[in-house]
């Protein structure tokens, strides 16, 4: 799918490792000393060039890693800052066997998205807000982690240096992936002495394979997510291996994914495995609230401030599973699926459906979100972050 573009790949190039830090990158061939591209050349004009395009099929992109040029890499000890933060080609990194993230999971990972507005113009979509779940994460798991100011700064020249990887309108984002790692080697349980933060990007669109059809969820009986007084509520890595089984069972009987219900009484709604829910009945709006258990979606936050804008009743609730079964329209959130209608509900072997034609709820909430993402609708709200 993806065939090299010299010319631009030519123009393109990374910097040496520096030899203070804590791995190398495994495959540094090819370094230049001509410098990564730099955000302030972004307003140049040359910088905008519509042609500048990475060779992919844009129509065929699924929600799969397409590796792109650079990604951003910044260390720390602990009981330090982090700084000298820099740009480096993609490529594998080398970590110690006893690296903390690799024995005891101490890692956190964000998601957020840059779109291509259809004036050229680069947009991300409140990545102060994943800056801020980051560190909220990094003081429950005992990490250090980079400032608001530092992530949204790597994030912007991450997305900048890879550019050419941006779908054009319409066809996609740019996802980007920070991650917040305990490299530092340890044996006994107990902090690492060092972190490092990556924020690498692929080129991304619908994260489902049903595209934007609507999808059928599994109520999980046996496993749960998360538990009271446990991490559910951090986007730490550790939350996610766990859940693939269940995920694998429910694609196995047909469905798109498992809902999640809440650990003590198993009747309360808590979220799908990488989205938050929502339930529509007449004018109201709900959402499980978050209680420790449940992600606290920067997705889940904004259609809740869209949606009272545009005069819903929205609540924050515990939602008995029991409340599906009168709900008009159920739909989930997330920076990956954007705000998905859900069709039908299975526990056990009873299936509940939902409405999802005509006009939705969703698709208004939706429309207004991505509107703001792509530049289309005007943000009045100061959400969208102009990379120049
Ligand atoms: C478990 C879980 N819930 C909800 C979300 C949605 O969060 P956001 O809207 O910030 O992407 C995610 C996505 O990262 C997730 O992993």
């Amino acid at each position: 799918m993806i065939q090299g573009n010299s010319r631009v790949r030519n123009l393109v190039q990374s910097l040496r490792t520096a030899s203070s830090f804590p791995f190398k990158l495994a495959n540094n061939r090819g370094y230049t000393s001509q410098p990564v591209p730099s955000l302030q050349k972004a307003s140049q004009p040359s910088a905008r060039r519509e042609d500048e395009y990475a060779d992919v099929d844009w129509d065929q992109l699924g929600f799969g890693l397409t590796p792109t040029d650079y990604m951003y890499i910044m260390r720390c000890s602990k009981d330090e800052d982090f700084k000298g933060g820099r740009l480096n080609r993609y490529a594998n990194i080398e970590i110690s066997p006893s690296a903390c993230v690799l024995n005891y999971g101490q890692g956190l990972y964000e998601g957020t998205k840059a779109n291509r507005t259809e004036d050229g113009r680069i947009l991300l979509f409140r990545p102060d807000q994943n800056a801020t779940r980051m560190k909220l994460g990094a003081e429950r798991m005992l990490m250090s982690s980079p400032s608001i100011q530092q992530f949204v700064d790597a994030v912007k020249q991450t997305v900048f240096a890879n550019k050419r990887w941006i779908p054009p309108p319409g066809k996609g984002s740019l996802y980007v992936r920070p991650l917040l790692l305990g490299t530092g080697a340890i044996l006994g349980l107990a902090p690492a002495p060092e972190y490092t933060f990556i924020v690498y990007a692929s080129p991304v669109r619908n994260y489902f394979k049903e595209g934007t059809a609507p999808l059928n969820l599994y109520i999980e009986e046996e496993f749960v997510r998360a538990s009271p007084g446990g991490a559910g509520g951090v986007k730490t890595i550790t939350n996610y291996a766990p859940v693939l089984k269940a995920i694998a069972r429910a694609k196995e009987r047909g469905f798109s994914d498992v809902l999640y219900l809440d650990a003590v009484d198993r009747k309360y709604l808590e979220e799908v495995s990488s989205c938050n829910i929502f339930i529509v009945k007449g004018n109201h709006i709900s959402t499980p609230a978050t209680n420790g258990t449940i992600l606290e979606g920067v997705t889940r936050k904004s259609i809740l401030e869209i949606a009272r804008g545009q005069g819903y009743q929205v609540e924050e609730r515990a939602i008995p599973v029991d409340d599906l079964v009168d709900a008009d329209e159920v739909f989930c959130t997330g920076t990956a699926v954007g705000v998905a209608p859900v069709g039908s509900i299975t526990r056990r072997d009873r299936r509940i459906e939902f409405k999802t034609e005509g006009s939705l709820v969703s698709k208004e909430l939706y429309s207004t979100l991505v509107g703001l993402q792509t530049g289309r609708i005007e943000d009045k709200k100061g959400w969208m972050v102009e990379i120049h």
